[in-house]
């Protein structure tokens, strides 16, 4: 299994890194009783824990609705789902390269009036037109970025890829069966104190804090994530430390652009803090490119 959607800060890259940092019991038994993951995003790790171990019970949460709506979506109707998705790639390959990318702007725009009127709380067909309009968008548009205005509305330029691949159906059939037992909740990361138990394990991956200012171009959901909100994550990384969860945590490494950034290192403090290179870049003029670390933090 494989994410659906192409996500900033996906974790594909890393997964290495994270299976050999599992907790020893999950290591040993293959299984994890239950799973949360409160920034799900394109859900890279919840899909390799699924294809690799057996989880008994899983939780993901994310504070983008419209992501939570395709999540929900293959959940309940991958068929409806893939039928559309169907329509919409069938018209679009059968335009010329001009006509794309209107087709690009016109799916953009319906998107857009949707979210004005849309109820988001309240499961409906709208829900399973909105997944197919933003796998689509998200596999035509700029990199894959999902990035909103001022007015909250999608405003991601078109792409330009000569042959975007859509989907695979095998895996939107594995990923529809690896949702049954998992509970998809939209809300603010704080959501998940109510289902951390003795022994859960959680892997935390928010949005990175900026490098440097130009490399801020990311912006999952009206508000962005400040350090305010790091500092309340450590707060809650600390709670579900102490009810017995297994923690591990992922973050862009401060050290990568001024060694005297400290910043968490003291959030964490008398937690284990490891840095792993990472494949991702540090600056977009390719000749500043560097390899940087990614840092993993953990309370076992
Ligand atoms: C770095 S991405 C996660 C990427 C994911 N690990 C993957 O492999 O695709 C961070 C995610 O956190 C979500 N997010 C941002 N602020 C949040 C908050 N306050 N509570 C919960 N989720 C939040 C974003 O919508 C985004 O999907």
């Amino acid at each position: 299994m494989r994410p659906f959607l192409k996500w900033a800060g996906g974790k594909s890259q890393l997964l290495e890194h994270f299976a050999a940092r599992l907790p020893e019991p999950i290591k040993q038994s293959k299984s994890i009783p239950r799973y949360l993951e409160p920034f799900v995003g394109g859900g890279a790790m919840f899909f390799y824990l699924k294809t690799n171990f057996q989880i008994g019970q899983a939780y993901l949460f994310d504070i983008n609705p419209d992501l939570i709506i395709c999540y929900q979506v293959i959940q309940k109707n991958p068929h409806a789902l893939l039928k559309i998705l169907d329509h919409l790639i069938f018209a679009y390959e059968a335009k010329s390269k001009e006509e794309r990318k209107a087709f690009y702007y016109q799916i953009r725009d319906l998107f857009n009036r949707q979210a004005k009127s849309m109820d988001r709380q309240v499961y409906s067909k709208e829900w399973v037109e909105r997944a197919a309009w933003l796998i689509f968008l998200n596999k035509t548009c700029y990199n894959g970025l999902f990035r909103l205005n001022q007015k909250g509305e999608f405003n991601v330029p078109y792409g330009q890829y000569k042959k975007p691949k859509f989907y695979d159906h095998d895996n939107i059939t594995q990923i529809y069966q690896a949702l049954q037992n998992t509970e998809i909740i939209w809300g603010d990361f704080t959501a998940a104190d109510y289902y951390v138990t003795k022994d859960s394990f959680i892997y935390l991956d928010p949005p990175y804090r900026p490098l440097n200012q130009t490399s801020n171009f990311t912006s999952y959901s009206k508000g962005g994530f400040s350090d305010l909100d790091q500092q309340r994550l450590a707060t809650h990384f600390q709670k579900w430390d102490q009810k017995g969860a297994y923690l591990m945590l992922s973050n862009s490494d401060p050290k990568n652009e001024d060694l005297n950034d400290h910043f968490f290192d003291n959030l964490y403090k008398g937690y284990k803090i490891e840095r792993v290179p990472a494949k991702r870049y540090i600056n977009c003029n390719a000749q500043k490119r560097g390899a940087i670390n990614e840092l993993i933090i953990r309370n076992y």
